[in-house]
């Protein structure tokens, strides 16, 4: 059990920003994750009115910063939050978790605070010094597999004791290195704990890096869409049609029929820009975007229509996966490491 101590949450949101460390002469330049830490957490107001928390908890001894947006009377009385009533963590709305990009953008942006289809949003942030979901670098993420372990583990362990939520109704949503996390550890390895799951992979793609736990379960259950851009990123040309492909065939080894598999795996890339870009314009606007419309694209009945995708997509991004393996992209920026997202930190450690 992971035991929660809201009573300091109030308190942490007026507690005074860290500053970085400096060493003798020379200034040792803060990680991008003491840069996080001078981000107040605390509890503040989201943008459609719900209530949005942020705090720590240890999870397998990785600190897991978390943003919770949620209406308040769902959060557990036990919390403390105002407005909280829930008395019990089952509750009927679902979650969408998600992994940002590498710099921790999309944590900070909390794109998908706003509740969508009866659905919460809720945002983690990368334990890692770099704020990289996997650690490591590029494609290589060496702590691919703790860090997906750690982000079930909050789902399944901690987020219950804060939130009433429906169990069966957890999805998830990946930024560039997210989307590395999701799909190259997280599906195979852990995917196995939500049922009828669904995962949207923005701008970012990896074939299965560790074995499946339960293939079966997971690949007969798992909704996952591909949403990259024309001119991505050529590390992300080759890794995110092998990524289609592996999960494509993962799904045949199960039996799954080409129908079967184009009704849960799809894929795009029409719209013109760069990585992260599905507006046309630029990575959070891009990203916004998405988020925006994640129940059109990945939850039952979702029509795939996303409203501000950039030209020439008509909006309709759901195609089968099955046939259209080998995106087709044009140009895209050639570099190993991943963008580093990180316009959000607000606090000067200037004296
Ligand atoms: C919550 O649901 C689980 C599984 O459905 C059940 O075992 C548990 O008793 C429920 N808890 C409460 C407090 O209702
Ligand atoms: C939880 O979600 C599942 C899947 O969407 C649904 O079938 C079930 O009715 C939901 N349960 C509650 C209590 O809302």
């Amino acid at each position: 059990m992971y035991i929660l101590s809201f009573g300091l949450l109030l308190g942490l949101a007026a507690a005074a920003p860290q500053r970085g460390g400096r060493t003798g002469n020379g200034r040792q330049k803060a990680t991008a994750q003491q840069q996080a830490a001078q981000v107040p957490q605390g509890v503040s107001t989201a943008t459609d009115g719900s209530t949005i928390i942020d705090d720590t908890v240890n999870i397998n001894n990785l600190p897991i910063r978390f943003r919770v947006s949620a209406p308040a009377d769902q959060f557990l009385a036990t919390t403390g939050i105002p407005g909280a009533a829930a008395t019990s963590p089952n509750g009927t709305m679902g979650v969408n978790v998600l992994l940002h990009g590498d710099g921790g953008q999309s944590f900070f942006d909390f794109p998908n605070q706003a509740v969508q289809a009866n659905t919460m949003g809720v945002a983690l942030l990368a334990p890692d010094p770099n704020l990289f979901w996997g650690g490591g670098a590029g494609l290589e993420r060496t702590d691919g597999v703790a860090h997906a372990q750690a982000v079930s583990t909050f789902v399944t362990d901690a987020l219950p004791q804060m939130l009433a939520f429906n169990s069966s109704a957890v999805s998830f949503t990946g930024v560039s290195g997210g989307s590395l996390l999701m799909s190259g550890f997280f599906i195979p390895a852990q995917m196995q704990n939500f049922p009828n799951s669904a995962v949207l992979l923005n701008c970012g793609g990896l074939a299965p890096q560790v074995d499946f736990v339960d293939a079966a379960t997971v690949m007969q259950q798992t909704t996952i869409h591909f949403q990259s851009t024309q001119s991505e990123l050529q590390s992300l040309q080759q890794s995110i049609p092998q990524a289609v492909t592996a999960y494509e065939q993962a799904a045949a080894q199960q039996g799954l029929s080409a129908d079967q598999i184009n009704a849960l795996q799809t894929v795009d890339n029409t719209p013109n820009g760069g990585h992260c870009e599905f507006d046309g314009q630029d990575f959070v606007s891009g990203v916004q975007v998405m988020a925006n419309s994640f129940s059109n694209v990945v939850q039952p009945g979702g029509d795939g229509i996303v409203t501000g995708i950039g030209a020439p997509s008509n909006g309709q991004v759901k195609t089968g996966v099955v046939g259209n393996e080998n995106l087709q992209f044009v140009g895209g920026k050639k570099r190993d490491a991943l963008p580093v997202e990180k316009r959000w930190v607000v606090v000067n450690d200037d004296p």
